[in-house]
């Protein structure tokens, strides 16, 4: 059966993971996650990007073998999913056997079918991209920072007919007008392709460059790091074997904007085609990370942000809530610490952290730590059930649409609807007093019970630690699917359990053991 198949971006081996690396995985576990939830059944590859010359440079400098390197960097970005909770289910690095294996197949296949051809060309070539590039790639009359001052080169390569699929590109898009999300940013590549494209050099001379995959038909040659880099998308799930079609085509490739054009808009779709596959079915394409004054949070402009460092001190979920509640998907976010602690504070400690803190008390010292059942229901009651209800249909439907910016707002107004709940009933008040305020003491805690188990199952794609906790401690147990997430009281009667306080207050002293926050 074909299953729901989401990729990520391979990252680079040349260096360690930061926030961005760290946010376009969560945002692919949260989505795996909440497809999970809709009853799906999904496969979620990640992996490493290995070969081309950033990487060869970075061994040279650590005077290391690019191999030893690749072995390092990928146990840093594992450790990195594995510390972030990112439940992928294959890692593929492009020095794996399986994918060179396939990258050569397709290489003599293109070439055998003359889609590839020897030429030489003169031009101006990007070291910080990797290609060589053309004057319309600058922005406002200058190279942007992801090109950098290209250098005039003149070489014999390999080249693939890119240009001869522009136009069945062009009918693509157009008959899939969803392929790219965000919508504005498939305008951007019609843009792009209403001048002509051209073909694709696809080799390095070895002289140059010899940490690559070697072409199967010039051993003078390896193959260019972008067209070896997207074969992992089919390398990784048996391209040309039976079970490829269980996967095949993509429901998501997961990517930042800068990789949208060319990489993944046009050389990708183009070289599926020529191949006879194809194309995935869509492109998420993320924003940056910036500082707060606008810069991009990358490795080579020296502010990166040590994921690390956030997991290790408020731990994984704060982090993953702080990301995915922060970006709005598609568009570029700030990132300080400021901003971090801010949401922390007021969102998870005090919101959120204190009323499950709250009810669980509560629940313990006026119903002997077991969930009432409901009495009367008054309007206040009703407006708090009708509130849940409404928001399972509005978090699915936003979570559904990778909005999860716009889903976490809902259910933390959600929780601060119900904290003023809490406050205009005073619970503590009802249990002085009389037979009414009995039941609305019932009603009340019960009410509050239900919400929390509703919203702690629809926290579980962003939190998959916290959304189960909170679960345990009100005596539930997950559902298996949202579709059988509803309004019940089905926890009438379970006894509470307490816990640690869930998003403990970090104290500033705690605060200088972080290794770097530049920002
Ligand atoms: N190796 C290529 C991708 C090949 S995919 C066949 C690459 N690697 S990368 O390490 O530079 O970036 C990996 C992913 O992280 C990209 O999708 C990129 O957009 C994302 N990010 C890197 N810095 C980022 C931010 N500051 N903010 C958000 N994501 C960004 O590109």
């Amino acid at each position: 059966m074909k299953k729901f198949y989401l990729t990520t971006a391979i990252d680079y081996a040349n260096g360690s993971p930061h926030i961005g690396h760290a946010y376009e995985k969560i945002l692919a576990d949260a989505i795996i996650r909440t497809k999970r939830l809709e009853g799906e059944e999904c496969y979620f590859l990640t992996g490493l990007d290995e070969h081309g010359q950033k990487v060869a440079e970075t061994a040279q400098k650590q005077s290391i073998a690019p191999q030893t390197l690749c072995d390092r960097v990928a146990e840093d970005f594992k450790s990195l999913c594995t510390r972030l909770t990112v439940d992928y289910d294959d890692y593929i690095r492009t020095t794996d056997e399986r994918h060179k294996v396939v990258v050569r197949k397709i290489l003599q296949k293109l070439y055998d079918g003359g889609e590839i051809y020897r030429a030489e060309y003169t031009g101006l070539y990007s070291t910080q991209a990797e290609r060589f590039v053309l004057e319309r790639d600058k922005v406002d009359g200058r190279w942007p920072d992801d090109i950098g001052e290209p250098i005039e080169l003149k070489e014999t390569n390999y080249f693939f007919r890119l240009g001869h699929y522009q136009e069945w590109l062009v009918g693509f898009l157009n008959k899939h007008p969803n392929f790219v999300v965000p919508a504005f940013r498939q305008k951007q590549i019609l843009t792009f392709l209403k001048e002509p494209i051209n073909d694709l050099c696809i080799s390095r001379p070895k002289s140059r460059l010899p940490w690559g995959i070697e072409l199967p038909f010039d051993s003078d040659y390896v193959t260019y790091v972008w067209f070896d880099a997207l074969v992992n998308y089919i390398s990784a799930i048996g391209y040309e074997e039976e079970r490829f079609g269980d996967y095949w085509p993509a429901d998501l490739h997961v990517i930042g904007k800068d990789i949208l054009v060319p990489a993944h808009a046009i050389y990708w779709p183009i070289m599926l085609h020529a191949l006879g596959i194809p194309p995935p079915r869509h492109l998420l394409a993320h924003g940056w990370w910036l500082t707060r004054g606008g810069k991009k949070i990358s490795k080579s402009l020296g502010n990166s942000v040590q994921p690390l460092d956030y997991v290790d001190l408020y731990g994984a979920d704060a982090f993953r809530f702080f990301l995915l509640r922060e970006m709005v998907t598609g568009q570029d976010g700030n990132f300080s610490h400021d901003l971090f602690v801010a949401r922390y504070t007021a969102d998870l400690a005090n919101d959120l952290g204190n009323l499950v803190s709250r009810l669980i008390s509560m629940v313990e010292r006026y119903c002997s730590g077991k969930i009432p059942q409901p009495a009367s229901e008054e309007p206040l009651d009703q407006e708090i059930k009708e509130s849940a209800r409404r928001l399972i249909l509005a978090v699915r439907m936003e979570y559904g649409n990778f909005a999860f910016h716009a889903g976490l707002e809902q259910i933390f107004s959600f929780v601060r609807q119900l904290n003023r709940y809490v406050e205009a009933r005073a619970p503590w008040q009802l249990a002085k007093q009389n037979d009414v305020s009995a039941d609305r003491l019932k009603t009340t805690l019960s009410f509050v019970a239900e919400s929390m188990r509703i919203v702690a199952e629809l926290l579980r794609p962003i939190m998959p630690k916290i959304g189960p906790e909170i679960l345990r401690r009100l005596g539930a147990t997950p559902v298996d699917v949202w579709k059988n997430l509803s309004w019940t009281h089905s926890q009438a009667g379970k006894g509470i359990l307490t816990g640690e306080i869930l998003f403990p207050k970090i104290e500033w002293r705690e605060r200088s053991a972080m290794s770097s926050v530049p920002i």
